[in-house]
């Protein structure tokens, strides 16, 4: 296709939110059909979800673990909802899912290994994409989801929930308001001990973090594998997400290069040690993934991004945020704030001050309904955006381009890494659309 006619024909290059004229009058009575891929715990996280909504059915899922399956049916049948088609028994199930015609959007929950392929699949049978971090594992993997999208003129959304967290989102109507100035550092990460993963039983506790692989349970199957065969910053989004729309990359503004360091590797070795003894045939595992990998990230803008990737050491749970500008800024580790003008010189005030005055109007609208929801309600907000886009037949307010310039951190760092902490080029994936493209998230109350 011509870069032209496809400018001509996309919704998802350049305008962003294009309801269509009768979209949401239409959209009023009518359910949303989906089917789920990988109904292990984030999907059932999902589903939970969707099955409490009146304006979806889930109508199909789809999963290669019966146990995974039958407490996924478990959740339709305490909804008193009815059952679903199930798709099972090959790693390519999920390819007669997406034939079905009734489907409009699919969420894909797999292991990462999976996701790239699944998406793609999922744009070209024409249905709206929503899929779980990450977008794939190799750079070449971004691109052939980012040209399918393109080439099908299809939507694809990353639910990326942190985007959504209430102080996160209080914070992104801080940045808009100016409270910070403009925006100059900016760090976040993924921090979080993930050394005690389950067993079988899924509730175990001697022994856990011990097996993973078959013995494992849920991530602990898949997830820790990629922190013995990798180093790098696996796990980039939640804590990207957010920075890219306080900076607007990708609209008016991109990533240009990062560089990333990586510690030695020696805590899931300790823990293994520890929990199960020297003696464990884990123990002879060698992790390549260092303990605490740190990312710097430069953009087109001049702002500076700091990513920290720490997995494996013993640590509270914290995504490490903080938001800098001419202004001020605010941290969430200490949950402080410091606005030159308001707060008293060299002091910080408690962030809360400042979060309930900017709560945003998205949270104004729907706390009642995010109650209850898993991670603090924000889980609500990123289903309810996907629906919603799926519903109105617009584009989904964080799109394919998003999603692969947060996710291609990953290989890029590993790239970084692998050659002795070069700096690596980002790539483009907008081909220069980024110049003239608009922020569409959260600009009100919307979705
Ligand atoms: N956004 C968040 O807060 C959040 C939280 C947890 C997990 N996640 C993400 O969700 C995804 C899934 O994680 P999880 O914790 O649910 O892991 P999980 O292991 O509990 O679930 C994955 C499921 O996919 C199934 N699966 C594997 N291969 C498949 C295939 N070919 N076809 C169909 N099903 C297949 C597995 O059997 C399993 O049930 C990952 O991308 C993870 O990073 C996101």
């Amino acid at each position: 296709m011509h870069r032209r006619e496809f400018l001509k024909n996309t919704t998802i290059s350049g305008t962003g939110f294009a309801i269509l004229p009768t979209g949401s009058l239409v959209a009023e009575n009518k359910k949303v059909k989906i089917g789920i891929i990988g109904t292990g715990m984030r999907g059932q996280n999902h589903l939970e979800l969707l099955l409490k909504r009146s304006d979806t059915e889930v109508v199909a899922i789809c999963d290669v673990d019966e146990g995974m399956l039958t407490m996924a049916k478990k959740l339709f049948a305490d909804e008193k909802k009815t059952l679903p088609k199930i798709f099972t028994g090959s790693d390519f199930a999920y390819e007669d899912l997406i034939k079905l015609s009734e489907i409009e959007g699919i969420i894909i929950a797999t292991p990462w290994e999976w996701h790239a392929p699944m998406c793609i699949a999922g744009l070209e049978a024409g249905k709206y994409v929503g899929t779980e971090v990450v977008l794939g594992i190799t750079l070449q993997d971004h691109w052939d989801v980012v040209k399918a999208a393109e080439h099908y003129k299809g939507h694809l959304m990353m639910l990326e929930n942190v985007c959504y967290r209430r102080d996160v989102i209080a914070v992104l109507n801080m940045v808009r308001k100016g409270l910070f100035g403009e925006m100059i550092h900016l760090q976040g990460g993924y921090q979080h001990d993930l050394r005690g993963v389950k067993l079988n039983d899924g509730k175990s506790a001697y022994g856990s973090g011990v097996e993973f692989g078959d013995k494992g349970f849920s991530e602990a199957k898949w997830r820790t594998n990629h922190s013995v065969l990798r180093n790098g910053e696996l796990y980039p989004t939640h804590g990207i997400g957010p920075i890219a729309h306080y900076i607007n990359i990708n609209r008016g503004n991109r990533f240009v290069n990062l560089c990333s360091f990586s510690t030695k590797a020696r805590g899931m070795h300790e823990y293994i040690v520890k929990k199960g003894g020297a003696d464990h045939p884990n123990a002879k595992v060698e992790f390549k993934l260092g303990d605490v990998v740190t990312t710097n990230i430069s953009t087109a803008n001049g702002e500076s991004i700091l990513l920290q990737h720490d997995t494996s050491l013993p640590r509270p749970y914290s995504l490490g945020f903080r938001v800098q500008g001419t202004n001020g800024l605010w941290m969430d580790v200490n949950k402080s704030i410091y606005v030159e003008g308001f707060s008293k010189p060299h002091q910080w005030d408690d962030a809360k001050i400042y979060l309930d005055q900017y709560d945003h109007p998205l949270w104004k609208r729907y706390s009642n309904d995010a109650e209850g929801a898993s991670h603090g309600g924000m889980d609500f907000f990123v289903i309810n955006a996907f629906i919603e886009s799926v519903k109105r037949k617009v584009a989904t307010p964080m799109d394919v381009y998003d999603a692969a310039a947060w996710s291609a951190i990953t290989p890029l760092s590993e790239q970084s890494i692998q050659l002795g902490n070069q700096t690596v080029d980002f790539p483009d994936f907008t081909s220069g659309r980024w110049m003239s493209r608009k922020p569409v998230f959260a600009l009100n109350d919307d979705f």
